[in-house]
C-alpha cells in the first residue's frame, strides 16, 4: 500500500522527542509544507508550546500545515510518519553506545505506544546509537522491514559534503557523497564515491587531504558535542530527517544512505546498518548495492561487527 492513501490527502508526520533535534525537524516539515505535524513528548508543556511557537510563524513563513503539541499518544493516531527522537543525547566524552540501554528502553516503549496508533507508519528512528535503535524499534512496532529507516548516513554524507565544497570552494550543489556503514566510529566514508559534478574527488583533492575529511566526517558528531558540551547536533541533523521525510512524502525516489534491515545485501544479515537506498511513498523501495573494494568491504564487515555486537548487548 502506498503510504498516505485513502487519507484526506495532507500527510500526518508525528515527531516524537521535542527537543532540539525533533522541534528542528518539525519546524522543517512545516517550512517545507511537508504535511501536519504533532509533536509529541513526556514532558508537559514542551511539545505544546513550541507547536504554538512555530504554527505562529506562518504567516511570516508561508506554510498552512496545522502543528500540534500533545503527551498524548491518541493524538499521533493515523500518521503516515513517525519521527523518534526521543532519548538521551551525548555529552562531551561519551559515545553513542554509552546511550544505548537508557535510549533501547526508551525507543522500546515509544515503537509500542505509537505503533499502537498508526501501524501502517513509514519510521524514521534518529536516537542513537542509531543502528541498534533502530532493531529495537522494528522489533516493537512489529513493522515491516520496509517501513523503517534510520537517519545516519544522510548526516554523515551531508557533513563530508560540506567539508569537500569548503575545501574546493565550490557549490554545495555539485558535492555528492556516500557514506555508508554504522553510524560511529566505525563509519564507511567511501571517498571513491564522492564526486563533484561528476569529477572523483581524487582527482581533485590530494589524498592525505581526504584522509583528513574522512577522519572529521567520521568525528563530526563528536565535534559538535565537544562545541556545545550539553548535548549534541541538531540543525544538520534536522535537516537530514526533513530530506528523507521528504523523499517519501513527494514520492521522489532519492538515493540516499541510511540504515536499512539488511538479509543478505553487502553480505550482512539481521540487523540495521547504513546502505544506499531508495526512498519514496512505499517507504524503503529499494536497497542499491554498490561495488566496493577489498578495503572498502572489510570496512563494512567491521562496521556489521560492531553493530551486531551492540544488538546483542541490548537488554530490552
Ligand atoms: C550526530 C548525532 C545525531 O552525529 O549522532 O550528530
Amino acid at each position: 500500500m502506498r503510504l498516505g492513501s485513502g487519507r484526506s490527502g495532507r500527510w500526518k508526520i508525528t515527531v516524537v522527542g521535542s527537543g532540539h533535534v525533533g522541534a528542528t525537524a518539525a519546524q522543517l516539515c512545516a517550512y517545507k509544507n511537508l504535511g501536519d505535524v504533532v509533536l509529541i513528548d513526556i514532558i508537559e508543556g514542551v511539545p505544546q508550546g513550541k507547536a504554538l511557537d512555530l504554527s505562529e510563524s506562518a504567516p511570516i513563513e508561508g506554510f498552512d500545515m496545522r502543528l500540534t503539541g500533545t503527551n498524548d499518544y491518541a493524538d499521533t493516531k493515523g500518521s503516515d510518519i513517525v519521527v523518534i527522537t526521543a532519548g538521551l543525547a551525548r555529552k562531551p566524552g561519551m559515545s553513542r553506545e554509552d546511550l544505548r540501554d537508557v535510549n533501547a528502553n526508551i525507543v522500546k516503549e515509544v515503537a509500542e505506544k505509537v505503533s499502537a496508533h498508526s501501524p501502517d507508519c513509514f519510521m524514521i528512528v534518529v536516537s542513537n546509537p542509531v543502528d541498534t535503535m533502530t532493531w529495537v524499534a522494528m522489533k516493537y512496532a512489529k513493522l515491516a522491514k520496509n517501513r523503517i529507516a534510520g537517519m545516519a548516513g544522510v548526516l554523515d554524507a551531508s557533513r563530508f559534503r560540506h567539508f569537500i565544497a569548503a575545501e574546493l570552494g565550490v557549490s554545495h550543489d555539485d558535492v555528492h557523497s556516500m557514506v555508508l556503514g554504522l553510524h560511529g566510529e566505525d563509519m564507511v566514508p567511501l571517498p571513491s564515491h564522492a564526486s563533484v559534478s561528476g569529477i572523483p574527488i581524487t582527482e581533485l583533492i590530494p589524498p592525505d587531504k581526504i584522509r583528513g575529511m574522512v577522519e572529521r566526517t567520521r568525528d563530526g558528531g563528536a565535534e559538535i558535542v565537544r562545541h556545545l558540551k550539553t548535548g549534541s547536533a541538531y540543525y544538520a541533523p534536522g535537516s537530514s530527517i526533513a530530506e528523507m521525510v521528504q523523499s517519501v512524502v513527494r514520492d521522489e525516489k532519492r538515493v540516499l544512505p541510511c540504515p536499512v534491515y539488511l538479509e543478505g545485501e553487502y553480505g550482512i544479515n539481521g540487523i540495521f546498518m547504513g546502505v544506499p537506498c531508495v526512498l519514496g511513498s512505499s517507504g524503503v523501495e529499494k536497497v542499491i548495492e554498490l561495488k566496493l573494494s577489498p578495503e572498502e568491504t572489510a570496512l563494512m564487515k567491521k562496521s556489521a561487527e560492531g553493530v551486531k555486537k551492540s544488538v546483542s548487548q541490548l537488554k530490552v
